[in-house]
């Protein structure tokens, strides 16, 4: 639909609250949202039952996902903290997933947005305002939202930048090509002035974003193509860049020149996220990744021989249509060759509308939780073997805030991705600090500042 620009529908007042599911870039574009919402004349209220108007952003990528900000929506209703003056608007991937079958779904929502269309919402509310009628608007250019978004608010020590929207790749589970559109690269410039504003804002690291950064093809002010390794070359060159991060990267597309840099550039951290799905070569395949177990194998000897200290984390699905004991097999015995770090893992979940959503499944629910419990078991095992071997070793850590659970312990994030507590006066948040690492627990290292 078009939308009336109406120049008093941008000047609004109230206050609004976020509530964000998923991924990184989710987390991204709620913070993209705080800025515009803020610059619009709203307040944030940290909590929903103080809020005017109430933006959810969420993730189609498994039901669960999906069912959770349903639930949600419901609790808030049931506990009173939302009422039928709230204003709703229900954005995300789901938004532009469902679209106006949300409104018949749960009729207090009011407005849907979707990813690319974020950039929208002052406009949205204040037509929602003044008609109080639904408001449904889930289509726009993949670049169209960088342009139109304010300048980016303080993020604090560690800063997200969305470098590219969508995906192309069309992996045959997967509903992100549908909800976010084909693959768009933001230009070479816009993502350096970024990085520039969060750097004079206090930001030490960068994590750059995308569904798939390593096929990032931008536009440097001549108008050349910038592959994602230039780009790493170029991040890397902005003076108090201390460390960089991206997420995710598709192992089809990590090309040598990627390697190389991770080789060359020491503020690349050590830990990359490289998503395989499964060790299957059958099931890779019917899941369109255009690899091999054995080609994922050579890739990460590759890194670690470029970089000897690397993580490397993945994602993996179990219970993928008709996946057998022997592709399961398979997957567990490139987790054990590979000894992946700190991963995530999923039972399949059908996502209307996409390939494999039309595949017949003979495998039981009961067999896809045995192998998911089995995969887990052997990732975490394989997790605190790498925290084990941390223990008296020292880390540079970015101090990122307050450890939650005593406030006079401060909470950093190592190179690896590890989380680190360890006492220390407020004041060093926003810093590299130096640290011995002296207990290992479930999910965090303790230490002391040397
Ligand atoms: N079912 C289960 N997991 C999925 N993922 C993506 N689509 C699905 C699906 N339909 C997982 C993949 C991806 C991660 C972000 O979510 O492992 O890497
Ligand atoms: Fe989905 Fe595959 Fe694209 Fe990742 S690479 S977002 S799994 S289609």
């Amino acid at each position: 639909m078009n939308i009336v620009i109406d120049q008093d529908l941008m000047i609004q007042n109230g206050t609004f609250h976020v509530a964000v599911w998923g991924c990184q870039m989710n987390v991204y574009d709620a913070d993209r949202i705080r800025d515009l919402l803020t610059a619009a004349g709203y307040v944030e209220s940290r909590e929903p039952q103080n809020a005017d108007v109430i933006v959810l952003i969420t993730c189609a990528v498994r039901a669960k996902a999906e069912d959770k900000v349903f639930n949600q929506l419901a609790n808030w209703r049931s506990k009173g903290f939302i009422n039928e003056n709230t204003i709703i608007a229900f954005g995300g991937c789901v938004g532009s997933e469902l679209a106006e079958e949300i409104i018949k779904l749960d009729k207090s929502v009011n407005i849907v947005f979707g990813p690319r269309t974020t950039h929208r919402l002052p406009q949205l509310i204040g037509q929602y305002r003044q008609t109080h009628e639904a408001v449904i608007d889930v289509t726009a250019d993949a670049l169209e939202k960088f342009d139109a978004l304010p300048d980016q608010g303080i993020r604090g020590p560690s800063a997200f930048i969305t470098i590219m929207e969508g995906c192309s790749n069309m992996c045959t589970y997967c509903i992100v090509p549908y909800t976010r559109g084909k693959e768009d690269s933001r230009a070479l410039q816009d993502i350096l002035d970024e990085v520039v504003t969060h750097v004079a804002n206090g930001a030490k690291e960068i994590h750059l974003l995308g569904q798939n950064v390593n096929s990032y093809r931008g536009l440097s002010n001549e108008g050349d193509i910038v592959r994602f390794s230039s780009l790493l070359y170029e991040v890397a060159a902005i003076d108090g860049v201390e460390r960089i991060r991206f997420t995710t990267s598709n192992p089809m597309e990590f090309t040598d020149d990627i390697i190389q840099a991770i080789k060359d550039l020491p503020v690349i951290a050590d830990s990359i996220h490289i998503p395989v799905q499964s060790g299957s070569d059958n099931i890779l395949s019917k899941m369109r990744r255009n690899y091999t177990s054995d080609s994922y194998r050579e890739l990460v000897a590759k890194l670690r021989e470029a970089r000897p200290n690397i993580y490397i984390s993945t994602d993996i699905i179990v219970g993928f249509p008709n996946e057998s004991d022997e592709d399961f097999e398979e997957t567990m015995r490139l987790v054990n060759d590979v000894e992946f770090d700190q991963s995530f893992s999923f039972i399949y979940s059908i996502r209307n509308g996409t390939p494999a959503a039309s595949l017949e499944d003979n495998v039981s629910a009961e067999v896809k939780k045995q192998r998911l419990y089995r995969l887990q078991a052997r990732l975490e095992e394989l997790s605190n073997v790498y925290s084990q071997r941390m223990l008296g070793t020292t880390q540079r850590v970015l101090v990122e805030g307050l450890s939650k659970k005593d406030s006079r312990e401060l909470k950093a994030r190592a190179s690896n991705n590890r989380i680190v507590v360890f006492e220390g006066d407020p004041s060093l948040i926003g810093t590299m600090v130096d640290v011995k690492i002296e207990k290992v627990m479930a999910h965090t290292l303790k230490a002391v500042m040397i």
